[in-house]
């Protein structure tokens, strides 16, 4: 394998995983992302000219798909509308780019032969009571709340079904909640930190108790490099680094660290259908591919993200007034 197309790599996920990649293989790298509101040029900064190329493109635009599947050994697919409060708003874009964008990849791939990792969300097994024990398995049956998380389940039920089909060589991961660098500022931990640069107060949802599983996006990015180099064809990996959290918790930790009382934020309206809890068991993965998180203390790992922001904000200012203006249509 020498060639890699990477979808969405201008994408916050995306854009860590080229880096990760650069940094830790020999591999070349084409990316294509079609530079939507939450794609950023920037993002792809400082890497090498001779190993990563863009191509500013739609992952549902078939030809363009073909010909970059052909030419290249291996796809790595993160295309896709990511938030949940723009699929609430809009889903005509994620039923586009998660169900279309990804029928079209499978395709090519399968016209090629090419093998291909599709990247996913833990948010299609619905969520969890605060007081159960379990944890989503990768035998956990499907139950998406979202436009977003539902079109997200039907890409890899897609997915899954090009295998069985087709016999295509894929993979498929799905992944808690990341956190990190080159994060879009309409999510929930680059929204508080850079409210807190601008001296507004943080913003939580309902009550705050809300569960997620926080992984840093470069442990992320690792597990997928592994799945991509040692992962069986069909099958399916959960990745998380056991870090549960409630909001509130999360930003608390952000004031603390940012110098703020701890109790310095607004409750404000909830988010219609919201999950209350995700958490992921990533016994397969750890134990069949040796895979394991690096950043295993999430307020160290927070306070490098804030960091990255204060020393970034040529990168995400000039996204913050609109991606407010959008919650003061939603009430958020
Ligand atoms: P993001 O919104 O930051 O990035 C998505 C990228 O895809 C952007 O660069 C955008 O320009 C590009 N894109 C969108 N539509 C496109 C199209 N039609 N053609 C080509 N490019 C297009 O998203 P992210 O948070 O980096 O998520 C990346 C992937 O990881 C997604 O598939 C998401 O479902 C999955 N995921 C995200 C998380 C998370 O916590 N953010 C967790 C688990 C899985
Ligand atoms: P988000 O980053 O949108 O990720 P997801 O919906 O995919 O989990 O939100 C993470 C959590 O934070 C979720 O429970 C919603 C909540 N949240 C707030 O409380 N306030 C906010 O301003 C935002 C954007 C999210």
């Amino acid at each position: 394998m020498r060639k890699l197309l990477v979808t969405g790599g201008a994408g916050f996920i995306g854009s860590n995983f080229v880096h990760h990649v650069v940094a830790h293989t020999d591999l070349s790298v084409t990316v294509l992302d079609l530079l939507t509101y939450a794609g950023n040029r920037a993002s792809l900064a400082g890497l090498p000219e001779d190993r990563v190329e863009l191509v500013v493109g739609d992952i549902a635009d078939a030809g363009l798909v073909d010909d970059l599947v052909a030419a290249h050994d291996a796809v790595v697919h993160f295309a896709a509308e990511s938030h949940n409060d723009n699929s609430l708003h809009d889903p005509s874009p994620f039923v586009r780019t998660n169900l279309i964008g990804t029928f079209t990849i499978l395709e090519a791939a399968r016209r090629h032969g090419t093998r291909l990792h599709h990247v996913s969300t833990d948010e299609v097994y619905g969520d969890l009571e605060l007081d159960d024990p379990q944890r989503f398995t990768e035998q956990t049956p499907y139950n998406p709340s979202s436009p977003y998380s539902s079109t997200k389940a039907g890409s890899d039920l897609l997915v899954r079904a090009w295998v069985r089909s087709f016999g295509l060589e894929a993979t498929i991961s799905n992944c808690s909640n990341n956190y990190g660098p080159r994060q879009h500022v309409e999510k929930f931990i680059p929204r508080q930190v850079t409210n807190v640069l601008d001296g507004v107060r943080p913003r939580l949802y309902g009550a705050g108790q809300n569960v997620r599983d926080w992984i840093h996006a470069d442990d992320h990015s690792a597990a997928v490099l592994t799945i991509l180099e040692r992962g069986r064809a069909g099958e399916t990996y959960l990745i998380g680094a056991d870090g549960e959290k409630n909001n509130r918790e999360v930003v608390e930790t952000i004031l603390t660290v940012m110098g703020r009382p701890a109790d310095d934020y607004d409750l404000v309206k909830d988010r219609p259908g919201h999950d209350l809890r995700y958490a992921i068991d990533s016994t397969k993965l750890r134990t069949e591919l040796g895979w394991a998180p690096r950043f295993t203390d999430f307020a160290t790992g927070l306070a490098d993200t804030i960091e990255w922001y204060r020393a970034n904000e040529a990168w995400w200012r000039p996204q913050k007034s609109a991606a407010e203006a959008k919650y003061a249509e939603l009430g958020h």
